[in-house]
């Protein structure tokens, strides 16, 4: 099984839950949820940026067609709204490949997987997505089936039990996960690819605002979709949902055409500032600048400051500014940086 790792994965760092309450993140509403399905793209050629993911997985994908052989089990890994749901689509489509979609927490027995899995056909791609939320004994009826097609199961109840093996067709495991460090070290190494897609640039994130107006019908200038991009957080999914907001401020506000100061002054009315960061980030920013002077914090003393979860806090929230070089994690806790200071316009001093 060949091994391809992009950007070497870094197991631990910037790992990111998707349970946790944000806008960028989780809570996403029926709403939410539709307009990343309209936007959603279909062809690794509509999937913009991610480049290094996207030259390597059209390599693999052309070679196993070529050969008529399955695709290695994929991974992917990165903070929610980056497009890992995506990309398991795309990977599906340009097999041509019927796509079975699960997650981790949906499978509560092992009969459940069993049932998935011996219901696949030949060729499919099985997407678990939240795969680190899956249980243990589940994960290791999986083991066999990703390695070699095989599923042991355990017929009968005591001294009569006996282990069964049945023949499971050919498929792709495509997992996606915000955390990559829960995932166990076993299931970790069954994936042949593994791939961690990273924050888009802004140039990226404006052409992903411009294909997603155009879907829309919505008129845009290329410097209003930079303006939106700017301020996405490296996110398509937020920067998606700021366009729909900019939208909607535009119409009230009766202009026909998004440029670069409508986009400006909608997101300034919705509270997104200059680098995205919304009023919790800014809460966070001014806890540790003020309330704390600057000095280190530890998680869950900022957390219950903010009467947010710890987890949250951390797989949430702190990426993106730790990203954007406003916070650090030190030995003794978080500490906002002097471009913190800054940002909130606020004169720096160094502290312990
Ligand atoms: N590379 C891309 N090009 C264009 N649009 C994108 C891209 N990546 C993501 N999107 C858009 O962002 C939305 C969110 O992406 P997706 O649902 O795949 O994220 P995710 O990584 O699976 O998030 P989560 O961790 O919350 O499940 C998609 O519906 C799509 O519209
Ligand atoms: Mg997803």
């Amino acid at each position: 099984m060949a091994e391809v790792f992009i950007e070497g994965i870094a197991f631990d760092a910037m790992s990111q839950n998707n349970s946790a309450k944000r806008t960028v993140a989780a809570e996403l509403t029926e709403d939410d949820l539709a307009l990343d399905r309209s936007l959603r793209p279909k062809l690794l050629s509509d999937y913009m940026g991610q480049t290094r993911v996207k030259e390597s997985l059209e390599v693999l994908i052309k070679a196993s067609l070529e050969r008529h052989d399955t695709l290695d089990h994929i991974l992917f890994s990165g903070p929610p709204g980056l497009g890992k749901t995506t990309l398991a689509t795309v990977v599906a489509n340009e097999l041509g490949s019927a796509i079975r979609t699960t997650s981790g927490p949906a499978i509560e027995r092992t009969g459940d997987l069993a049932a998935i899995l011996t219901n696949l056909e030949e060729g499919d791609v099985l997407f678990i997505d939240e795969i680190h939320r899956m249980n243990r004994m589940i994960e290791e009826v999986l083991y066999s089936a990703m390695e070699d097609y095989v599923l042991d199961i355990v017929v009968g109840k005591g001294p009569a039990a006996r282990s069964i093996r049945l023949d499971i067709p050919h498929f792709t495991l495509i997992g996606a996960t915000t955390r990559t460090g829960l995932l166990s070290g076993p299931l970790r190494d069954r994936f042949g690819i593994a791939y961690r897609l990273q924050y888009y640039t802004p140039e990226e994130l404006g052409l992903i605002v411009m294909r997603s107006a155009s879907i829309l019908s919505v008129p845009i200038t290329e410097s209003g979709a930079v303006e939106i991009a700017r301020r996405g957080r490296g996110t398509p999914r937020l920067a998606n949902r700021l366009l729909k907001r900019v939208r909607d401020w535009a119409q009230v506000n009766g202009k026909d055409t998004i440029d670069k100061d409508v986009a400006a002054e909608a997101l300034e009315f919705f509270e997104v500032d200059e680098l995205g960061l919304d009023t919790i980030d800014n809460r966070i920013l001014e806890l540790l600048c003020k309330q704390f002077c600057g000095r280190p914090v530890g998680l869950t003393t900022l957390a219950s400051a903010l009467s947010e979860e710890p987890d949250t806090v951390e797989d949430v929230y702190e990426p993106y500014l730790m990203q954007q070089g406003l916070l650090v994690r030190t030995p003794k806790g978080r500490q906002a940086t002097h471009s913190a200071f800054e940002h909130l316009g606020l004169s720096f001093h160094e502290k312990e």
